[in-house]
């Protein structure tokens, strides 16, 4: 038995060195690179080998022979007689990357270890918030694209009008089968540097992917109204039709247009434009646009360049002042284009100023009077406005030095005084007598207020010839002073001359109607009575009308005094004499 069993253990080593020594490997794996869903062989060749061959990955036995049922990808190609035991994987996946080694296990001897390196093209890419973006004006534009399961990890590049943006941050992420990565890109854009409706392109790129995946997004930049407000044709003259046009930019767009004027809201106006025929309030209250959008408001607002004449700002107000002291008048004026002011006395052509005021230093009686204001706005229109001054100081009496009165009938002599304050007292004195007011024989003095100042009246009724002789002294006060007139009465020869004209015309007349027809001492009788009746007629007319005058004075000053404190600008002289007619026709 012993020789037998040593025989066995002879044929056997002899067999297995027989083997040892033939089989080697003709054809081993060597590292690969294949992209993801290619096929790719392995190669392994034992010619003349007959054992057991064995494909192992990372290690693990996939299969023995051809048989590698658990993997459907996978099969073992080549002639087999030629000991051809390539392993064929068909649309290789992640998997497949790994290590790969070919064993003749009866031979015992194993292939070198080959690097099967899987390429994995990167999933699509994907931009955060596509396909798009919206974001505020102002704001700073961050932009996320992920490209992941790639293998090697993606490179990401930022594309806007075909250039590379710069600037963007990356990190990568292995994912948990420990080959593929996730890329994130980050592209921080400043405000300045982007438009609404950009287009920026997200390219993720790796071996696999030579040319890159692309994902594309669209900037969207909202911002509350951008309005430009324009005002058609200007500058105008008042009167004329302007048109105001709000253009308005907005994203989103506009939801709707208010218009104002001068801070209130104008009715009835919703568009972008408005008409309106304009006046000097348009230069002073702008017309403003406020356009809405749902991010908010934008209100423009515009002054017109309305031409218009002078219009009273600030009026003047008359002054009464003491002598002495100072007057000072202001008077505001509008206009536009810009106006000049001139300050004049009436009836003077002095400039006294080119100001809004007027300032009379020290004035004096003679500074009294009316001023004007006077306002031009160059070919557009002229202002104008009159203040009096009133300068308190002592009476000032112009009256004619002779008066004159007809013998035998009412006389009057007038004392026009002019007070500022009004006088406190007037007296007339003549002689012995002294009167202020009232009747004192045949004496009467009266009083009368008008706009031009007093004036006192000292009426005597049948003139006697003393009373041609004496002097009148009218004499007012008031608290700074006196002033006094010495007037003297002379006989009017004039109506008496003119009635003997006349008489001696219509004397000639008659003479020459009933000449040769009477003698002469006919005819200088007939004078002698004609003068003499027309005489008696004339004084008797008068006598009338003075007794009617003396009741209708008290009613006449009545209605001065009235027509004193309603009426201010008018000459209260005029009513006062039209009354006067009115009541002597009655
Ligand atoms: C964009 O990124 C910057 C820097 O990380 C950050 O300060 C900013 O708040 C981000 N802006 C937005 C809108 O996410
Ligand atoms: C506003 O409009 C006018 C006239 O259309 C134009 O000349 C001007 O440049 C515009 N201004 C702005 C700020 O858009
Ligand atoms: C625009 O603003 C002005 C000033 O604040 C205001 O007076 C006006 O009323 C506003 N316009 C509108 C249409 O609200
Ligand atoms: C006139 O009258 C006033 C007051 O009665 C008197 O003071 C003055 O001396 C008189 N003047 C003359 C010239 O008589």
């Amino acid at each position: 038995l012993k020789p037998l069993v040593s025989s066995l253990i002879m044929c056997c080593t002899f067999l297995y060195e027989l083997l040892n020594c033939s089989a080697v490997f003709t054809q081993q794996p060597t590292d690969l690179v294949v992209v993801a869903g290619q096929p790719v062989t392995l190669p392994c060749s034992i010619p003349g080998y007959n054992g057991m061959v064995l494909w192992l990955r990372d290690g693990m036995a996939l299969g023995v022979n051809r048989d590698l049922s658990g993997y459907p990808r996978y099969d073992i190609i080549g002639d087999h007689r030629k000991g051809e035991y390539h392993l064929l994987i068909q649309r290789t996946e992640i998997q497949d990357d790994a290590v790969f080694e070919c064993q003749a296990i009866q031979a015992a001897i194993r292939s070198r270890p080959a690097h099967l390196t899987v390429f994995v093209a990167p999933d699509n890419p994907v931009i955060v918030g596509a396909p798009v973006v919206s974001l505020q004006a102002g704001d700073q534009l961050n932009l996320t694209c992920h490209a992941d399961s790639a293998k090697p990890a993606a490179s990401i590049i930022w594309i806007r009008n075909g250039l590379v943006l710069n600037g963007a941050v990356y990190s990568k992420t292995l994912l948990r089968d420990g080959k593929r990565e996730s890329t994130v890109s980050t592209l921080y854009l400043l405000p300045h540097n982007i438009e609404s409706g950009q287009q920026i392109t997200c390219r993720a790129s790796n071996k696999a992917a030579p040319n890159g995946k692309d994902a594309t997004v669209t900037i969207d930049i909202q911002h509350p109204p951008i309005v430009n407000l324009t005002v058609e044709r200007q500058p105008v003259l008042e009167g004329s039709v302007v048109k105001f046009h709000c253009a308005a930019k907005a994203n989103p767009p506009v939801i709707y247009y208010r218009w104002a004027k001068g801070g209130y809201v104008i009715p009835d106006v919703s568009g972008d434009t408005y008409e309106a025929l304009v006046d000097y309030s348009f230069f002073t209250e702008p017309v403003s646009c406020e356009v809405t959008n749902i991010l908010g408001n934008t209100n423009i607002t515009r002054n017109v360049d309305v031409y218009f004449g002078p219009r009273m700002g600030a009026e003047p107000q008359s002054l009464q002042v003491d002598q002495g002291s100072d007057a000072v008048f202001n008077c505001a004026w509008t206009g536009n284009p810009s106006l000049t002011i001139v300050w004049m006395k009436r009836g003077s052509g002095v400039v006294l100023s080119n100001k809004n005021t007027l300032t009379l230093k020290g004035v004096r009686q003679e500074d009294a009077g009316k001023y004007v204001c006077r306002a031009v706005v160059p070919r557009v229109g002229v202002g104008e406005k009159e203040v009096s001054l009133t300068v308190n100081g002592p009476p000032t009496i112009s009256s004619t030095q002779t008066q004159q009165a007809l013998y035998g009938e009412r006389g009057q002599i007038k004392c026009f005084i002019h007070s500022s304050p009004p006088p406190d007292r007037i007296a007339w004195s003549w002689k012995e007598t002294v009167l202020e007011s009232g009747t004192s024989g045949r004496y009467t003095v009266e009083t009368v207020s008008t706009e031009e100042g007093v004036i006192s009246t000292l009426t005597m009724s049948n003139i006697v010839p003393a009373d041609f002789q004496t002097i009148y002294n009218c004499t007012a006060w008031n608290s700074f002073g006196s002033d006094t007139e010495i007037i003297r009465l002379k006989e009017q020869e004039t109506l008496r001359l003119a009635v003997i004209v006349g008489v001696a015309v219509g004397a000639f007349l008659a003479l020459s109607i009933l000449l040769g027809t009477l003698s002469a001492f006919c005819c200088t009788r007939f004078h002698t009575s004609l003068k003499g009746g027309i005489q008696v007629e004339i004084v008797h007319k008068d006598h009338d009308a003075a007794q009617e005058s003396e009741e209708h004075m008290n009613i006449t000053q009545m209605m001065v005094s009235e027509q004193f404190d309603t009426a201010s600008n008018t000459d209260v002289l005029c009513p006062r004499l039209s009354g006067f007619s009115g009541m002597y026709s009655l």
